[in-house]
């Protein structure tokens, strides 16, 4: 079969939720993806800001094919050696306490809602606590999830979702404040916004959030799906602020493509929320997935990931000021490390995001004017000259 046909057979068996691209996207090198008619891009895009490693790495693809071979799948009624080692590796680098493996980020975020609602149940009896949530937030899509994701136009066609979440502003600490009352369990932000339009949190906000919730032992939850696993700088986003979360998810480049989660409790909220019978999962925690983590980890600390981000991410921002100095439709940058979003004025976003690809340029969207820039972390300052010259073509096609 060729392109057209695999697009035209994919649309005829696979439920229309997503208006795809018309890309057939068959194998990957590095920061380079190859379609099935042989066109080359350079991905800035990483999947969704997924494979943090870039393709085909092969240390990360002989771990996975090793653990095939030995063992894929247990249940969690059973110990697995891969679990041991990417929980131990999570762990240590969160300086967190617990962990709990889900099959993706949506998921890690209801264990989040579920662990902080158990909580706050144990310590009052009480079934009316409340979350407050940030509006243009994202936390996924199944209900409390989406529940929780301030999007009216994602929500509203699955009204009525779960009950007892309030929505505050991101960055705007008197919003939250409002919000707070006896009954608020939890409060839920992602520490870089991403879907959003890229807004990191500002420390003072952060602090003033974290010392509320201190104040009235409610808890606070940091979705680091997308913005943590090294992509700002550090493992996770909030390790730079100083404020420690007492819930922590994460996913994505946790398992650099291989489907994988984790809600993350502190001391506190490990020693009184769930426990047997309260949460599980079939395939979390699978050996595979773990294999994954765990070798990811190892990487990261084989390749110096984390200090390569340090190293590049300048170079990535000075080159979108530069573009941004340059042409009128777009106005400001923003973001942390390699996660950088660029608002387009007086254009729609998704008509440099379709010419970008025409050149051989995967950028993605968020919001509804920004251009989101989450390249794997391997990239290099050539690799992101050459994004420049891709990006300035597109804007000028
Ligand atoms: C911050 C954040 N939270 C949660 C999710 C949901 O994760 P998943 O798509 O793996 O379910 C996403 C996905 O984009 C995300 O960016």
């Amino acid at each position: 079969m060729n392109s057209k046909e695999y697009m035209e057979k994919t649309e005829q068996y696979v439920l229309h939720t997503y208006n795809r691209f018309p890309v057939v996207l068959e194998k990957g090198d590095g920061v380079y993806l190859t379609d099935a008619d042989g066109k080359s891009y350079l991905d800035f895009g990483a999947g969704i800001a997924v494979f943090a490693l870039g393709y085909g790495n092969k240390a990360y693809n002989d771990a996975l094919k090793k653990q095939i071979d030995q063992l894929i799948h247990t249940s969690n009624l059973y110990y697995n050696i891969p679990l041991e080692e990417a929980a131990e590796k999570l762990i240590r680098t969160s300086g967190m306490d617990k962990v709990f493996f889900t099959n993706s980020g949506t998921e890690a975020i209801e264990g989040a809602i579920k662990a902080a609602r158990k909580y706050a149940w144990l310590k009052d009896g009480g079934t009316d606590h409340e979350i407050i949530a940030m509006n243009h937030s994202f936390h996924g899509r199944s209900v409390g999830a989406l529940s929780v994701t301030g999007n009216a136009h994602y929500q509203e066609p699955f009204r009525p979702l779960m009950g007892g979440v309030k929505f505050a502003d991101f960055n705007d600490l008197d919003s939250v404040n409002a919000q707070v009352n006896e009954k608020t369990c939890a409060i839920i932000l992602e520490t870089v916004q991403g879907e959003g339009g890229i807004y990191p949190a500002d420390p003072v906000f952060l602090k003033g959030v974290k010392k509320i919730c201190e104040e009235h032992d409610i808890l606070l939850i940091l979705d680091e799906i997308q913005c943590g696993m090294g992509r700002t700088g550090s493992y996770f986003a909030w390790q730079q602020y100083g404020v420690e979360p007492d819930i922590m998810t994460c996913a994505k480049a946790l398992g650099c493509g291989v489907p994988v989660g984790a809600f993350v409790l502190n001391e506190k909220v490990a020693k009184a929320s769930l426990v047997p019978g309260d949460h599980g999962t079939t395939y979390g925690g699978n050996p595979l997935a773990c294999a994954a983590v765990s070798e990811v980890f190892d990487l990261f600390e084989e390749q110096h990931i984390i200090d390569h981000v340090n190293e590049v991410a300048p170079y990535l921002e000075q080159k979108l000021d530069e573009l941004v100095e340059k042409y009128g439709c777009l106005s400001l940058r923003r973001g942390k490390g390699l996660m950088q979003g660029v608002v387009v004025a007086g254009r729609p976003v998704g008509e440099i995001v379709k010419k970008a690809l025409e050149q051989g340029l995967i950028v993605l969207s968020a919001g509804s004017d920004v251009l989101r820039f989450v390249p794997p972390l391997i990239i290099t300052k050539e690799d992101i000259d050459e994004m420049a010259v891709r990006l300035t073509r597109a804007l000028e096609a």
